[in-house]
């Protein structure tokens, strides 16, 4: 005589309650592996976002013809220069002496504070040491009046 399993109050079998908790708790971490990491933005009115706002970026404006600022890009600090209107250069501000982030230039002339190394304002060039080299170009592209990191 074989015995048959006996439903519960819901009409589950054991066998079938334990195999649809199985395939519930499987479920969301298998769809999490298969995820691309692309997150979907939250739902409206809560929650936080890793997006940029909409034309997020560093106003022209900002970056003084002749002059520049110091700005904070992906990986750090940023010297944004805009040696003549409408031309902008991105440097790496930190110094590569020892990477003291350098201060917004001044007169053509990008200067670190810590040991006084200076930098060509335009080009990022080695003018003055201690650091043996120049400043590290950073990639950027301007669209619709923002300074966009690429
Ligand atoms: S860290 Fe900049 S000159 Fe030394």
């Amino acid at each position: 005589m074989t015995t048959e399993p006996t439903p519960n109050a819901t009409g589950l079998t054991r066998r079938r309650a334990l195999c649809g908790l199985v395939v519930a708790l499987a479920a969301p971490a298998a769809l999490a592996a298969c995820s691309s990491g692309a997150e979907a933005p939250p739902a409206a009115g809560g929650g936080t976002t890793a997006a940029p706002p909409a034309g997020g970026g560093i106003p022209v404006a900002q970056v003084p013809v002749g002059g520049g600022t110091v700005v904070e890009g992906p990986n750090g600090p940023v010297v944004l220069t805009q040696p003549q209107a409408g031309v902008i250069k991105a440097f790496d501000a930190a110094c590569p002496h020892q990477g003291t982030p350098v201060d917004a230039p001044e007169g053509g002339t990008i200067t670190c504070p810590n040991h006084g190394s200076q930098f060509d304002a335009t080009s990022g060039a080695l003018k003055k040491g201690p650091a043996e080299s120049g400043l590290t170009p950073v990639a950027t592209t301007v669209a619709n009046g923002q300074v966009q990191f690429v």
